[in-house]
C-alpha cells in the first residue's frame, strides 16, 4: 500500500474532515433530539409533484433527460430562471450569466479553484459557513476574519482590513458572505450594510461571493435587495458572484444550484466544471424548470415558510422560557438555525458531551470561525425537528446549561 499521508496532493492533506459530519455521527444515536443538523423537514419535499414531472418529461423530454446535456446548463433551466430572478429578485439575466452547478457546494468549490492560489487571502465573515470554508482551506487560503454583527458582516472591520491589506501589498481575491439568514447565526445583512459592501467592493476592486441557500425562506419582514441587483442598479462593478440553489427551498437531494455573474466568470467556470462533472443531471434539471414554470415554486414555499416559522417560534418561545439569564440567542426572520451565546466564561465545546448525556445534540460555534474563537457559542437547526422535540430539545439543553454554570 502506498503511503497516503506522503502521496496524495496538496489540496487533499490540507482538507480536514467537516466538523459537522464528524459530530452527526455522534448525534444520530437513539433518543437523542439533534439541533446539529442542517436539514430541511422531509415532510414537505413535493413527492408528487416530482413523481408527475418525471412521467411528463419522459413521455416529452426522455431523451434529454437521460442524455448528457451542456457544461453550463440547459436551456430550458436558464429560461426559466431568468423569469424567476425578474419576478422574484428584480435582476436582468441573460443565459450568459448563468452556470447552473451540482448544487451550491459545487459552486463554492469552483469559486475556490477559480479564484485561489496557496496562501491567498480571502475575508470571511465570523462566524461563516464551514463547507465554505473548508473547501476554501483545501485551495490554501489564508483567512482574514471580520466579525458578524446582528445587521451582518461589520462594514467598518471590513474595510479596515481591506486597508490593511492593501498597503502590505497583498493580493487579496474575494469577500465571501452569507448574507442571507447566514449559515449558521441567522442573520440577514441590512440594506444600509448591503450598499457599504457594494461600495467596497469598487474601492477595493474585490470580488463578493453571495452565497445565498435561505434567501427565498423569509416568514418575517422585508428582505433587502441582493447584493448583486444593488451593484447592477448602482455601481456597475461586476464583481458580485451570487450563488444560488434548490436544495432548501425544493430538494437537497436533487443537488441542484445556479451561478449569477459576469459571463467572463461563467465561463472560467464552465471550463472548471468540464473536468468535474461534464454537467449536472439533465433529469434533475427539467424537473427544477418544470417546479418553476408550473408555479409551484410559489405554493410550495408558502408551506415551507409557515412550518419554519411555526418551529422557530416554538423554539424561540422555549429558548425563553428555559434558558437561565446569561444565555442569548438570534431571532432569525428567515432560514433554517438560530444562534446561542452562552456567557463569556462558559465553552459550548466542553458542554457538547455533557449536553450528549441529557440527550440533545447542537453544532459547536467555534467550528465555524476561522480562529477556532467563539468557544461560547452553538449553532441549532430547528426546520428539522418536530415542535415536540423542539420543545423537549431546549428543556434538556437548558438542564445542561444550568448543570455546567453550576459546576463552574
Ligand atoms: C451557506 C451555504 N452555502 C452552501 C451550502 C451548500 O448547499 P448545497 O450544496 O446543498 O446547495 C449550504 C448548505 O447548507 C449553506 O448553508
Amino acid at each position: 500500500m502506498i503511503d497516503i499521508a506522503k502521496n496524495i496532493a496538496t489540496a487533499p492533506r490540507r482538507t480536514k474532515a467537516s466538523v459537522i459530519r464528524e459530530l452527526l455521527k455522534l448525534t444520530n444515536k437513539p433518543g437523542v433530539i439533534s439541533f446539529a443538523g442542517g436539514l430541511p423537514d422531509p415532510q414537505h419535499f413535493p413527492y408528487d409533484f416530482v413523481a408527475e414531472s418525471v412521467k411528463g418529461i419522459m413521455a416529452k423530454k426522455g431523451r434529454v433527460a437521460l442524455q448528457y446535456g451542456p457544461t453550463d446548463g440547459l436551456p430550458e433551466l436558464k429560461e426559466e430562471f431568468i423569469k424567476f430572478l425578474k419576478k422574484h429578485e428584480g435582476v436582468t439575466a441573460k443565459p450568459e450569466n448563468l452556470i447552473v452547478t451540482t448544487a451550491s457546494q459545487q459552486a463554492l468549490d469552483l469559486v475556490g479553484r477559480l479564484f485561489i492560489d496557496a496562501s491567498d487571502p480571502v475575508l470571511v465573515e465570523m462566524p461563516s459557513y464551514m463547507g465554505g470554508l473548508q473547501v476554501f482551506k483545501s485551495y490554501g487560503a489564508d483567512f482574514v476574519g471580520v466579525k458578524l454583527e446582528d445587521d451582518g458582516v461589520s462594514v467598518e472591520m471590513l474595510e479596515e482590513k481591506l486597508n490593511w491589506l492593501k498597503n502590505q501589498g497583498e493580493h487579496y481575491k474575494f469577500v465571501y458572505l452569507v448574507p442571507d439568514f447566514q449559515n449558521p447565526s441567522g442573520v440577514t445583512l441590512s440594506g444600509e450594510k448591503r450598499k457599504i459592501v457594494i461600495k467596497l467592493s469598487e474601492k477595493y476592486n474585490v470580488a463578493v461571493i453571495e452565497d445565498s441557500p435561505y434567501r427565498q425562506i423569509r416568514f418575517e419582514g422585508k428582505a433587502p435587495d441582493m447584493l448583486y441587483r444593488l451593484d447592477q442598479d448602482t455601481r456597475k462593478t461586476d464583481n458580485i458572484i451570487s450563488l444560488f440553489t434548490f436544495s432548501k427551498t425544493f430538494a437537497p437531494g436533487l443537488r441542484l444550484g445556479v451561478v449569477l455573474a459576469h459571463p467572463q466568470i461563467i465561463k472560467k467556470m464552465e471550463i472548471l466544471k468540464q473536468s468535474l462533472d461534464l454537467c449536472t443531471s439533465s433529469l434533475n434539471q427539467l424537473i427544477a424548470a418544470d417546479f418553476l414554470r408550473s408555479g409551484f415554486f410559489e405554493k410550495h414555499i408558502e408551506v415551507i415558510k409557515k412550518t419554519y416559522k411555526l418551529k422557530k417560534d416554538a423554539m424561540v418561545g422555549a429558548l425563553e422560557k428555559y434558558m437561565p439569564d446569561g444565555v442569548t440567542w438570534t431571532k432569525p426572520e428567515g432560514g433554517l438555525f438560530l444562534w446561542v451565546r452562552l456567557p463569556d466564561n462558559m465553552s459550548a465545546d466542553d458542554m457538547f458531551q455533557e449536553a450528549l448525556k441529557e440527550n440533545v445534540a447542537y453544532v459547536i460555534g467555534s467550528a465555524f470561525h476561522c480562529d477556532g474563537s467563539g468557544k461560547n457559542t452553538m449553532r441549532l437547526n430547528f426546520s428539522y425537528p418536530t415542535v415536540d422535540e423542539i420543545e423537549e430539545g431546549i428543556k434538556r439543553l437548558a438542564n445542561t446549561v444550568k448543570k455546567c454554570m453550576v459546576s463552574r
